[in-house]
């Protein structure tokens, strides 16, 4: 398949000493090191997840031809992941820009692999601000465009208006992601217009619309949906040059245990017992309702 989605529910994943030895031991040194760095126990398990949901992708794909314990993973300037190693990739005429992206927020952490599309991915879970929601979306105000805000602001009740501030903030982010840029690029020049208001989990909903600097960006796709009540879910798909073609079939996302997320992992690093004394002793950060 050209396409795949995946979403693994860290927040309620609560690791025993084999599971975490385990996925410590099958990514790779670098971002293991940064991993122990975390302070709080769900941002450690947040990140793990995401790098073996990487993995996971790259190694299962029918277009790349490489073991999971070969894969090296390495980040552009800006921070995104790409496969080293290109020579791993199939060569065939749909796997001519394979990539993929992850992200991992609240509870869940996400991945999305596309063979020929360029993508880019993100989640986010809903939460009351601690103020007002009227004077938070005045903080925000230069998140998003006059014509956003209305739609955010017309959106219904308080929490209502809080979700489709969550949806256009993974829409924009996910085309952030697609591109590979972080901070730093002027928000105002992308303006995203839903078509479909209201998103449900099990239906992705792809007919929102993307007007880049003034114009109708027909080249970029997105896929939302929600991955449960909380958390929204975008995917941007940004056609390859010189195709026509529409994305083939739309994936939802397929909720995995933590024996399939590590089911095609091999060790990479030796065993380490100080790093499962290091992750026990952390706590979760606490969490806004
Ligand atoms: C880099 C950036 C895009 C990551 O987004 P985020 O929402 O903080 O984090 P996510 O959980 O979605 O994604 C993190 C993962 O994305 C990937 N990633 C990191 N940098 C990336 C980049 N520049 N492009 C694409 N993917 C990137 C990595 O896999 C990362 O996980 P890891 O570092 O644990 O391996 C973000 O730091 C950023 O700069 N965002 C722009 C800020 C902004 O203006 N947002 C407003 C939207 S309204």
């Amino acid at each position: 398949m050209g396409s795949v989605r995946y979403a693994f529910r860290f927040g309620s994943w609560k690791p025993t000493k084999e599971e975490w030895m385990l996925a410590s031991r099958c990514i790779q040194k670098e971002e293991k090191d940064r991993i122990a760095k975390f302070h709080f126990a769900n941002d450690a398990r947040a990140a793990m997840c995401g790098r073996l949901l990487l993995r996971k992708v790259i190694a299962e794909s029918e277009f790349t031809d490489i073991l999971w314990q070969d894969i090296k993973l390495a980040r552009t300037d800006k921070g995104k992941p790409y496969l080293e190693d290109k020579n791993s990739i199939v060569d065939t005429d749909l796997a001519t820009n394979f990539n993929f992206n992850a992200s991992h927020q609240g509870d869940y952490a996400v991945v999305a692999l596309e063979s020929s599309w360029g993508c880019g991915i993100d989640v986010m879970k809903v939460e009351m601000p601690t103020v007002r929601v009227e004077e938070y979306f005045r903080l925000m105000n230069r998140q998003f465009t006059p014509a956003e805000w209305k739609t955010i602001k017309g959106a219904g009740t308080g929490k209502q208006q809080m979700e489709m501030f969550y949806r256009h903030w993974c829409l924009k982010e996910s085309y952030i992601k697609a591109i590979g840029i972080g901070l730093g690029f002027d928000l105002q020049r992308i303006s995203f217009k839903p078509e479909t208001l209201t998103l449900s989990p099990g239906t992705i909903t792809i007919d929102t619309q993307l007007v880049l600097d003034g114009c109708l960006a027909t080249q970029w796709k997105f896929q939302e949906t929600k991955l449960d009540d909380e958390h929204f879910v975008a995917v941007a798909l940004r056609r390859p040059l010189g195709k026509e073609s529409e994305p083939s079939i739309v994936p939802d996302f397929k909720h995995l245990t933590f024996s399939e997320l590590t089911s095609s992992s091999q060790p990479i690093l030796p065993p380490d017992e100080d790093y499962w004394n290091n992750f026990n002793k952390k706590r979760d950060k606490p969490q806004r309702k």
